[in-house]
């Protein structure tokens, strides 16, 4: 366990995922909080997270928030389905003054879209083969089928938001799906948030439900609770980190600037 100051309103808030995908939820948490400073993490040499191990995942979330708490943070927001299944309980449970806000898949908000068709759960194979989803499944999985997607977020993290390839690698996940009524498609990956748009045109006007705005006004939420909650008159800001290569951080930069 890393040893770390205690935050104050003015700190900076820490928020990591396995890489890109967290951006979709740092750009919303720059529109809801936009006096808050933020530290993103990408462990783009780490990628995937999705198709390791738990106890990988885990010793890399740990890893990952270690970095951060070096920076002073006073929140942590897990931007990753995948890390939030593996390290969320065994990192609030080491850091027990420590707001953790994490994701999780959006069954909830979909069980109310369900009626007597399907809603698709995408997420990666570790978030839909944890012990997490499993609760949230026996909660809400009535009419919902899981797909678990390896590979797909390598196209987002490749900047690759559509044509030929992702197409074809999304005909072939759906195709069963052709003639079934589907009433909603559950985004369970950040990574995949940056998808909407080329999902949308395999099931026109059908909800695409992420997590993301609901993570957000939890942290916000959190952050109030503790009186850790930013001036009105604070300068907002962000900052870009990532394990990988140099490049990693201007992919990043692109996405929480892209016109999506
Ligand atoms: N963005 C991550 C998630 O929300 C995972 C992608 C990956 O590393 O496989 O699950």
């Amino acid at each position: 366990m890393t040893e770390y100051k205690k935050g104050d309103a003015l700190s900076p808030i820490g928020m990591f995922d396995s890489g890109v995908g967290g951006i979709s939820v740092l750009r919303e948490a720059v529109r809801l909080l936009p006096n808050e400073r933020f530290i993103f993490y990408g462990d783009t040499r780490n990628a995937p997270y999705g198709t390791k191990p738990r106890e990988t995942v885990l010793a890399l979330s740990r890893q990952v928030v270690g970095k951060l708490l070096e920076r002073d943070v006073k929140a942590i927001v897990i931007a990753c389905n995948t890390a939030t299944s593996a390290a969320a309980a065994d990192l609030r449970a080491e850091y027990t003054d420590l707001p953790i806000i994490a994701m999780e898949p959006a069954l909830k908000p979909a069980s109310l879209l369900h009626s007597d068709g399907v809603v698709l759960s995408l997420a990666t194979p570790g978030t839909i083969a944890g012990e997490k989803y499993a609760h949230l499944y026996a909660l809400y999985g009535e009419g919902v089928v899981s797909l678990p997607c390896p590979g797909l977020m390598e196209f987002v993290e490749r900047g690759e938001l559509g044509g030929p390839a992702l197409n074809a690698y999304f005909d072939q996940l759906f195709s069963p799906f052709r003639d079934k009524k589907v009433e909603g498609v559950v985004l369970g990956c950040t990574h995949y948030s940056f998808l909407k748009r080329t999902i949308a045109a395999f099931f026109p006007g059908v909800p695409l439900l992420d997590g993301n705005e609901g993570t957000v006004r939890q942290l916000r939420r959190r952050l109030e609770a503790k009186g850790l909650l930013a001036p009105a008159d604070a300068e907002g800001g962000v900052e870009l980190l990532s394990s990988g290569e140099g490049e990693a951080v201007g992919r990043m930069k692109a996405l929480l600037e892209a016109v999506l």
